[in-house]
């Protein structure tokens, strides 16, 4: 039997993502949105892309979730996106709403299921899907590390005129300001980057990596970034579908590791069939290590805004 994957939220990132995944073939694709017609109609027009590119005609759109059941992966990318001057968090109230209304009907039908969640604010939404879903910490994770470390490797890659493939970094902490780009372990094949650009440079590149998803923003003037985070969605899809035992850098509920308890965070996990298999502890220098905390408390103040917003 085919594998199925939902992604519910059929606007930009969740329409690439099912893209993305169609090109793949290796599982049936529901795309899930509260737009009558919508998702439908991006659904045909994907499976008739099918016989061009080459790959099953086995997406179905659908504004309801009986399609949905049995899902062995449930994307969350619903929502609203941030406009032109918005923090991510300015999404947290009426993001939250839609989060949990989703999570109910997916956790119901699809109650094995991995779910990844992309809707901002990221770590907060995190929160939302494990509250809602009650599932163990393993089945729910965050896509936003792989897309912050891309556009961090992308701007180093630029700046050295090497291949993106052979730049390494990770960028951890929360999905905001606040992110932590880690330079200590990042490197151009194996070259330590501090060993390549000078530090007021290097400082420049962090900035514009922290500004990467406003710089879109601004650009596009009407919706955010969706090209490189639907490619981070798709890149967990992949190490969970294949069992790849990945080692990337997303959003896991941290239970004392890095000191950091009972908060979704960006660490570096390891992706497998079961989610996140473990959290991985790396050694970080003691400014990074102050830098992820002050990240974890930016994420613990959504937290609690959420709850004093009440049920
Ligand atoms: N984690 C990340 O790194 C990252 C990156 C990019 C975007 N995002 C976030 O992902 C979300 C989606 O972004 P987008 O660009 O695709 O936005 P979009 O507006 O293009 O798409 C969102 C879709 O969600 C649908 N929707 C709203 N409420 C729904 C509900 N209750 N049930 C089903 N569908 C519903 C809307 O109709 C819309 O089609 C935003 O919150 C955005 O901020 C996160």
């Amino acid at each position: 039997m085919r594998r199925k994957i939902t992604v519910v939220g059929a606007g930009n990132v969740g329409a690439t993502t099912a893209q993305r995944l169609a090109e793949r073939d290796y599982a049936d694709v529901v795309l899930v949105d509260i737009v009558e017609g919508m998702p439908q109609g991006k659904a045909l027009d994907l499976n008739q892309a099918g016989p061009v590119v080459g790959y099953e005609p086995k997406v179905t759109g659908t504004n309801g979730y009986e399609e949905s059941s049995g899902s062995d992966i449930v994307v969350i990318t619903s929502g609203l996106p941030r406009k032109p001057g918005m923090s991510r968090d300015d999404l947290l109230a009426a993001n939250r709403e839609i989060v949990s209304g989703v999570t109910r009907e997916v956790a119901d039908r699809s109650p094995d299921s991995i779910v990844i969640c992309v809707t901002n604010p990221l770590d907060a939404m995190c929160h939302v899907a494990l509250d809602t879903s009650e599932f163990p910490r393993q089945r729910v994770v965050g896509m936003a590390g792989i897309l912050d470390s891309a556009r961090f490797r992308t701007f180093l890659a630029w700046e050295l005129g090497v291949s993106v493939r052979d730049v390494t970094g990770f960028v951890l902490g929360g999905h905001g300001d606040t992110m932590v780009p880690i330079v200590s372990y990042t490197n151009v094949a194996g070259v330590p980057v501090s060993q390549k650009i000078d530090a007021g440079r290097l400082e420049e590149i962090v900035q514009r990596t922290r500004d990467g998803g406003a710089e879109v923003v601004k650009l596009l003037k009407s919706g955010s970034a969706y090209y490189a985070p639907s490619a981070a969605v798709v890149e967990m899809i992949d190490a969970i579908v294949h069992d790849q035992k990945r080692v990337l850098p997303c959003a896991a509920l941290c239970q004392g590791e890095y000191g950091i308890d009972g908060l979704f965070v960006g660490v570096p996990v390891k992706l497998g069939k079961d989610g996140v298999e473990e959290i991985i502890e790396i050694e970080l220098a003691d400014q990074e290590r102050e830098d992820l905390h002050r990240s974890a408390d930016a994420v613990r103040e959504l937290v609690d805004a959420m709850a004093a917003l009440g049920r």
